[in-house]
């Protein structure tokens, strides 16, 4: 346990409060890459997540360069030709009436902020093409569960990625939770020479881009009233 003092933990909450909600999802990167040492620390401190049984079940791969570019490559051809692999199923009942709003909400901003109307499919399938190469970033980590992995163990695994996201943000690098990369996990599988294990998503990272619109997107939180309850 950390010390637990007045100034201390006063220090603590500042902190906590700029790296929380200082953390969002960058859409657009620098090519220039994160120091191999920093890269190291980030990872190591992201290992300090909690897990059921502190079983640590995640296994990463860290892509960069040439290794980034094929598997880039890799995934556009996937997504052309809509060779799906999903090994976590999604199930767009999944969402509520609420849910679907917040998503909406979430589309609204994003593609306003990269200026993409509604109903212009066409320019939407681009943006996702793009974030197949990553927004540009030149770096992502592929997150792997164990083959049986089932909805605990994803738990674990989303607790190591809000960790790792958090030691990013901490360390000055930006980065992108991606849903869509654990849509293609046979290719990712292939490219990286991996024999099993399951994909739920990738964190593409680097430097933001803050001079590109997207990553001015501000998406907005329900209020505390509306998720939290307290009772005695
Ligand atoms: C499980 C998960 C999957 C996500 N998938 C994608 C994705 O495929 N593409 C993308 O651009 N952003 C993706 N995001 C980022 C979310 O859209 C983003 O975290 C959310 O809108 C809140 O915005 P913020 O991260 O900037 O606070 C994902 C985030 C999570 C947690």
């Amino acid at each position: 346990m950390i010390d637990q003092g007045v100034t201390r933990r006063k220090d603590l909450s500042r902190y906590a409060e700029e790296l929380i909600r200082g953390r969002r999802a960058v859409r657009s990167f620098r090519p220039d890459p994160v120091p191999e040492d920093t890269m190291r620390a980030v990872f190591a401190l992201a290992g300090a997540a909690p897990s059921n049984s502190n079983t640590q079940p995640w296994t990463v791969e860290v892509v960069s360069g040439p290794a980034r570019d094929r598997l880039s490559e890799a995934l556009l051809a996937a997504h052309t030709q809509q060779r799906l692999s999903v090994d976590f199923p999604f199930r767009e009942d999944l969402y509520t009436e609420l849910h679907r709003r917040r998503r909406e909400d979430f589309g609204e901003t994003v593609y306003g902020a990269l200026g993409i109307a509604r109903d212009d499919s066409q320019a939407r399938e681009a943006h996702n093409a793009e974030s197949l190469h990553f927004y540009g970033a030149p770096h992502v980590a592929l997150i792997f569960a164990p083959p049986v992995a089932d909805e605990r163990m994803a738990a674990d695994i989303g607790m190591y990625r809000q960790t790792l996201l958090l030691a990013m943000t901490a360390y000055g690098i930006a980065s992108c939770p991606q849903g869509l990369l654990g849509f293609y996990g046979d290719t990712i599988r292939r490219q990286l020479g991996i024999v099993d294990g399951k994909v739920l998503f990738g964190v593409s990272f680097g430097y933001a881009n803050t001079a590109a619109p997207v990553n001015r997107a501000r998406t907005a939180r329900a209020k505390l009233c509306e998720t939290t309850r307290f009772h005695r």
